[in-house]
């Protein structure tokens, strides 16, 4: 079975389809099947894979996401979700800037959810309202995901990723080891369509997803 993995953050920009993307390549390149669905009507994903046709991906998929508007119905979707689930190692869900029923369709799908967030004193605060939401799922009984927040695009040489570190600690979520640093090569391997492991692969962005991997890849042996 798939593990099925949200990434997910109302706010816009904090990382969502870079984490995506490049977490889906890490896992591809460690030999997984991965599915990497786009559940952001900004299409952002889609776009990615569009610009990458013609290379050769033999398992890093795309399709699109069926999107429902029904609050926490997730028949459509499970069924889909199913299907995919049997085939493949890895379901990743690129989320769009947004906590609507998309999101909370997706949630009710997911086995994990990463909320990436950057190090700035708004989006911290901000991200409340994404853990509000899932705090709001369980309490319904509509969602069993495990969370974990991601700093992401952190600035190298600042202190900003250990202050919010101590920061996001507050809001009683485990904050993964990993940091996703801020790297030019990151933007510009999204423009060109490649994974930071084809566009760059000394780039110490790979390290960085590797270890990603490495943490997701023990939620894996705990499901
Ligand atoms: N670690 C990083 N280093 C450098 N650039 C990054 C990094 N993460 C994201 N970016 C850039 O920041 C912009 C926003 O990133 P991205 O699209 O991944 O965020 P998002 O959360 O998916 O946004 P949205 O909410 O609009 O879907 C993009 O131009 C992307 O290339
Ligand atoms: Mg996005």
């Amino acid at each position: 079975m798939a593990l099925i993995i949200a990434i997910i953050n109302g706010k816009g920009g904090v990382g969502k389809s870079t984490v995506s993307i490049n977490l889906a390549g890490a896992l591809d390149k460690k030999g997984k099947s991965v599915f990497l669905v786009d559940s952001d009507p900004q299409g952002t994903v889609s776009d990615w894979y569009g610009s990458r046709k013609k290379q050769p991906v033999e398992k890093l998929l795309h399709k699109n996401l069926f999107i429902t508007d029904a609050p926490w119905n997730a028949e459509k979707l499970t069924a889909k979700l199913k299907q995919l689930s049997r085939n493949y190692d890895y379901v990743i869900i690129d989320c769009g800037p947004a906590n609507d029923s998309i999101e909370k369709t997706v949630l009710t799908l997911s086995n994990y959810a990463i909320i990436p967030v950057t190090p700035s004193p708004y989006d911290i605060r901000s991200v409340k309202k994404t853990i509000d939401l899932i705090k709001e799922g369980e309490k319904l009984g509509a969602i069993k995901v495990k969370s974990y927040l991601l700093i992401s695009r952190k600035i190298v040489g600042t202190v900003l990723g250990r202050e919010a570190r101590e920061a996001l600690t507050s809001f009683g979520i485990p904050v993964m080891k990993t940091e996703i640093s801020q790297r030019i090569a990151l933007c510009e391997s999204g423009i060109e369509g490649k994974t930071i492991f084809e566009y760059a692969p000394d780039n110490p962005a790979v390290e960085e997803f590797k270890n990603l991997r490495k943490e997701v890849e023990k939620w894996q042996k705990q499901v």
